[in-house]
């Protein structure tokens, strides 16, 4: 090290307002005005000290607006590191130093009174005004980070590939099984058409009595809309059951029981829904726990259709 370096260092730490101003910007990013609050100084003395400072290369700065917040990131090595640590050392018991800290609780409690007071203002119009934070995607995505990455998951019934676009999106791979050629083409088209990646996505031909894959396969199971159309459904639970490993989901949505007898000739259904007593009754008998089911109105604009059940349960740890 030079002696103009050493000189330099000495320089700037001689005084002592510099050197609670560091100590400041060590633990808070700070704007001159909130300094000022803390020193109890003009802004003529904190902003000559903050130029010195800034000229050391002490400093990393923020522009907001009019306003410029300053932080000090201390060096680790060399002379700076050196002359930092001893300073920081002396000043351990330091009564000013206490005090500076009282003072600097005070400016980020006064910060946070100004962000309460303005929801306490705002109260329900808040949610005329989020839209500027995101929307109802970013909060879908945000919870797809929750889904273990590489979680694969069978799609059973998959028709045109609605359910199976959904997962893809929530960050999983799919397996979509339906015994229909012609379904899974248009399932393929689909998702090729929403730029799904090939490497998450199969798709096999095969009976949802029978699937075509082997025990403990996937992470999960879904079926979405598509008991109603099985000769024997609780075949399906069983199966689903099967080929999801320890630990994983079956997740069944169809419709709860009614009387719309058009949907036989009109949608090709064997069954007008089903009691959720049953269901759950299918669910313990292939083996499952957890079994949670949660009847749904149908929504405000297909209001004469059925109700809707979402019914899950999972696979149990072999010593749970
Ligand atoms: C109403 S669609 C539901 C499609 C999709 N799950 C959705 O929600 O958009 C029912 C699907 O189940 C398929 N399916 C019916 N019986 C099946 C079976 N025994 N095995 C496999 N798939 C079957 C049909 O081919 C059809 O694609």
């Amino acid at each position: 090290m030079s002696s103009d370096q050493l000189q330099k260092v000495f320089k700037t730490l001689a005084d002592s307002t510099r050197v609670r101003i560091l100590r400041l910007l060590e633990r808070e990013e700070l704007a001159v005005n909130e300094l000022m609050d803390v020193l109890s100084m003009t802004q003529s003395r904190v902003s000559r000290h903050l130029g010195i400072l800034r000229e050391a290369g002490l400093l990393r700065d923020r522009r907001e607006g009019t306003f410029v917040h300053y932080r000090f990131v201390p060096p680790t090595d060399g002379p700076w590191g050196d002359a930092w640590r001893l300073a920081t050392r002396a000043l351990e018991d330091d009564a000013e130093a206490r005090a500076d800290a009282v003072a600097l609780e005070a400016v980020i409690a006064a910060r946070a009174v100004k962000s309460r007071t303005f929801f306490d203002e705002v109260g329900p119009e808040w949610d005329g005004l989020r839209k500027v934070f995101g929307d109802d995607m970013l909060r879908a995505r945000a919870i797809t980070r929750l889904v273990p990455p590489h979680l694969r998951v069978v799609d059973v019934g998959t028709g045109t590939g609605a359910l199976a676009r959904d997962l893809l999106h929530a960050g999983l791979t799919v397996v979509a099984v339906d015994h229909s050629r012609r379904m899974l083409d248009a399932a393929r088209a689909n998702l090729e058409a929403d730029g799904a990646d090939p490497d998450r996505i199969e798709l096999r031909q095969g009976d949802a009595a029978a699937l075509p894959l082997v025990d403990g396969e996937v992470g999960g199971a879904f079926a979405h809309m598509v008991l109603q159309y099985l000769a024997s459904p609780a075949d399906a639970i069983r199966e689903m059951a099967r080929v999801v490993a320890p630990g994983g989901a079956v997740v069944i949505v169809d419709f709860v029981a009614h009387d719309r007898t058009w949907m036989r000739d009109e949608l090709g259904v064997l069954w007008l829904g089903f009691p959720p007593d049953e269901i759950r009754g299918q669910l313990e008998a292939s083996g499952l726990v957890d079994v949670r089911i949660e009847v749904q109105p149908p929504a405000a604009r297909n209001a004469d259709l059925p109700e809707t059940l979402v019914a899950s349960a999972r696979v149990p740890e072999p010593n749970a």
